[in-house]
């Protein structure tokens, strides 16, 4: 946040979970490593009747566990808490806005940006109460958290509550993925080199695959957890937006239109799943008992907050199509889910066969050709090459130009919360959600919703640990394939 010294971050929401764990301390290094600027100033608000020394005792109590011993120092973290203040305000009661009009009133004409990390319920309500104060600016902007609404309708309802207030060009849609790095690296991978585009088609690709695997449970996030599920949770966000921003055409420049019209484009061309095609397109899975990384978990219907007997999915698989002149014909399997043997998320892009071997085909061989984009953990890029094994014959096997980030690079790795607010604090929309992309990814999804209600089936279960129902290697060797880990 180097170039802007100036602003005012105000955290509806700052006891929460997200405010405590990412937000603040994403916004501490940013303090920490932009010569702790004077001009922040940072307001916390929430119900909870709190002073502010009570709120800084209970920020600082929870950054320890969220910031590494060797990163807090005690001097820049006292220096960063002159900056923050907190007022119980709810945000259920607009009227209590007034409150803020004093605290705005001794800076007034600064960038303003107003994070709201409650139930989208109140986004709309918030707004309002917000303008009515006159507390929006033309250098106001909102920040949305996800999920925003269930559905279309409920998705737009918010959506048309925030416009009222706001101009689309003040509002950001967070999806982290979109600010993590190795995601922004996609970018610059595939519009800064130019070996890539010949290749990125169907002509050469055979197929994609894209997974977000994860260790964790529901984490007590029950309440919000079981009405949506892994599809609303996962896919209509951050699958889908991997999934734009691997298909798109080059957008003609990195601005936030041009990018923003070109995912959009990708999600309209989405086949539509529905009831017809749902069982040969997708697979719902629900984790029992098991053990992650050696220690034994509780099933998903047992954990916190959980009703008994609930048919809510924690993993799924899809097979995707984006029915354009580029990817005709070329699946793209995507895949996540809760209590998976490891945390890891990954783009795998396999290319298509040579058209006539005249190597003896050997079987360590295996997929000769693909490009691996490591997420998480282990951020890099692999490409796999058929090369001669050294000595007697002509026995290949596939080996990997590996670049490793944390190798190449030795600068310490943003977290995802830290470059998206330093980029609304800047006012780039880029790497947020516009409104129509939204709406379109729900337009996606809400039919395989629809159709699993049809099917009325229950999930198919999956042992803790494990990779998943064994329906969805089944979904995939229908096209004669099967994921990485297990080709
Ligand atoms: C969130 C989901 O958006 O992403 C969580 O609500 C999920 O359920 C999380 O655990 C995964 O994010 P990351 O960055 O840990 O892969």
């Amino acid at each position: 946040m180097s170039a802007l010294h100036e602003f005012d971050l105000i955290f509806f929401g700052a006891t929460g979970d997200l405010a405590q764990r990412k937000l603040l301390p994403a916004l501490y290094y940013a303090f920490r490593d932009n010569g702790q600027p004077a001009g922040w100033r940072i307001l916390g608000l929430a119900r909870r009747a709190l002073g502010r020394d009570e709120y800084l005792a209970l920020l600082s109590d929870n950054c320890r566990q969220f910031i590494p011993a060797d990163d807090l120092d005690g001097t820049t973290w006292d220096e960063f808490c002159t900056r923050i203040d907190y007022m119980p305000v709810d945000g259920t009661d607009p009227a209590g806005f007034a409150a803020l009009k004093d605290w705005f009133a001794q800076c007034d004409g600064r960038v303003r940006v107003f994070y709201l990390s409650t139930a989208a319920r109140l986004f709309g309500p918030i707004c309002e109460g917000l303008s009515r104060q006159g507390l929006v600016t033309p250098l106001t902007r909102v920040v949305l958290e996800k999920p925003l609404g269930h559905d279309c309708p409920s998705s737009e309802a918010i959506n048309a509550a925030v416009g009222a207030i706001f101009p689309e060009r003040q509002i950001f849609r967070i999806d982290h993925y979109l600010g993590k790095e190795p995601v922004q690296n996609l970018l610059a991978l595939r519009f800064g080199n130019s070996i890539f585009e010949p290749l990125w088609n169907r002509g050469s690709v055979r197929d994609v695959q894209i997974t977000i695997a994860e260790q964790v449970g529901v984490e007590g996030r029950g309440e919000y957890y079981d009405p949506s599920g892994a599809l609303r949770d996962m896919v209509q966000s951050h699958m889908l937006q991997l999934l734009c921003i691997l298909a798109m055409e080059p957008p003609t420049s990195i601005d936030a239109d041009a990018v923003r019209d070109e995912k959009l484009k990708v999600l309209r061309a989405l086949r539509p799943i529905s009831a017809a095609n749902i069982k040969e397109k997708t697979v719902r899975g629900q984790y029992r008992a098991g053990a992650v990384d050696g220690k034994p978990v509780a099933g998903y219907l047992d954990e916190a907050g959980i009703p008994p007997g609930s048919h809510t999915e924690t993993y799924v698989a899809i097979k995707a199509e984006v029915d354009n002149w580029r990817w005709s014909g070329v699946p793209f399997f995507l895949r996540t889910g809760k209590r998976l043997p490891e945390r890891m998320a990954e783009i795998v892009i396999n290319f298509r066969p040579v058209p006539h071997a005249i190597l003896p085909a050997s079987p360590a061989a295996g997929e000769p050709n693909r490009l691996i984009i490591r997420l998480q953990p282990d951020e890099g890029v692999k490409l796999f090459l058929l090369v001669k094994v050294p000595g007697e014959g002509m026995k290949v096997k596939p080996v990997a130009l590996d670049l490793d980030f944390a190798e190449t690079f030795h600068n310490r790795q943003w977290e995802a919360y830290e470059r998206l607010l330093t980029e609304v604090i800047h006012g780039n929309l880029t790497l947020f959600m516009r409104r129509d992309e939204l709406a379109a990814a729900w337009r996606w999804v809400d039919p395989i919703l629809d159709g699993w209600r049809a099917l009325d089936e229950p999930p198919k279960p999956y042992t803790a640990g494990t990779w998943g129902p064994a329906a969805a290697s089944a979904l995939i060797l229908r096209d004669g394939l099967a994921w990485r880990e297990e080709g």
